[in-house]
């Protein structure tokens, strides 16, 4: 089949409050607003992708508490493959504590629980299906030695999100096809403050790590990415809009970019990579993280304003 797109990561739980601004440390706010859904990186973008037509698995582990089996169901009515979406005695499914300000800002404590015990041999159970995908799609909040597993079998194109930030990374890098950060990941992984004046010189050094492409997202400034073969620099633009809730617009992004890089194959990056911006664009309007993303959109009908970078 095609247009096989193979999430492996994290399905949480996501306790989220809605407030007029971020509360300061030791500081007690009232809110608005208290929701409850589903999310988690992995899961995000694997339904990103999946709204967008792709055909899509997620391998990943739940809690076998009040949580798992509920998220598992929900993903299965929306069209994922849930065959590797694991239920793990004696564990707690993943949570996210998230708080969203009115200027659409964001705070998020997560604890894993049955994220972290992505192991090795769930790899080894969804090998098949690792080898027929044409995209595989990785992100930080489960075990990196199961994603690096993942990304060694893979036959396709191999995305690594590298979020939430970490330093440590360095042995999956030459694996990924394609790095995508955001601006406070790649400070951490470049050693110095990233920002859009000085992104090219960051993905210059990620790219001597063994990536074949690097993206940088700068929000409301769109993206910048550049390849090991050409090392040409391009910045994509984006429309601006008046943020609502940012939280998942990174995996809106992601999820819409597996899709499109398999879909949409014979476009220019800067096309694909714009079109990806506008699902993310679309996403930060509305309330929420998979409900705010875009069902059968064509993202295609107009041209991305894009620069090639000195
Ligand atoms: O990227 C957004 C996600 O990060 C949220 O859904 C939350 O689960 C956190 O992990
Ligand atoms: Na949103």
């Amino acid at each position: 089949d095609k247009n096989k797109v193979v999430v492996i990561g994290s399905c949480s739980v996501d306790f989220v409050t809605y407030s007029p601004r971020l509360p300061k440390p030791g500081e007690t706010l009232h809110g608005h607003k208290f929701t409850t859904s589903f999310g988690g990186k992995g899961a995000n973008q694997c339904v990103a992708a999946t709204k967008l037509g792709a055909n899509s698995y997620i391998i990943s582990r739940l809690g076998d508490d009040q949580w798992g089996q509920k998220y598992k169901e929900y993903l299965k009515e929306i069209g994922v493959d849930v065959t590797h979406a694991a239920i793990t005695s004696n564990s707690s499914t993943g949570i996210a504590q998230i708080a969203v300000a009115e200027n659409g800002e964001n705070q998020i404590v997560i604890v894993p629980g049955s994220n972290n015990l992505l192991c090795s041999n769930d790899v080894k159970e969804a090998e098949n299906l690792i080898k027929s995908a044409d995209v595989i799609v990785g992100q930080l909040e489960t075990p990196l030695e199961s994603t690096l597993e993942a990304f060694k079998l893979s036959k396709g194109i191999r995305i690594l999100n590298a979020a939430p930030a970490r330093k440590d990374i360095d042995s999956i890098l030459p694996y990924c096809s394609i790095l995508c950060i955001n601006e406070s990941e790649a400070s951490l992984l470049a050693d110095f403050a990233v920002d859009v004046s000085n992104a090219p010189l960051a993905i210059n050094k990620l790219l001597e790590t063994g990536c074949e492409t690097v993206i940088i997202t700068l929000g409301e400034k769109g993206a910048i990415f550049s390849s090991k073969h050409d090392k040409k620099y391009f910045q994509v633009f984006c429309e601006s809009v008046i943020p609502v809730d940012t939280t998942g617009a990174g995996d809106a992004f992601v999820g819409a970019l597996a899709t499109y890089l398999v879909s949409h194959k014979n476009y220019p990056m800067h096309q694909i990579v714009g079109a990806a911006c506008q699902v993310a664009t679309i996403s930060v309007t509305k309330e929420g993280t998979q409900n705010s993303y875009p069902t059968n959109f064509d993202a295609f009908n107009k041209q991305y304003r894009y620069v090639e970078l000195e």
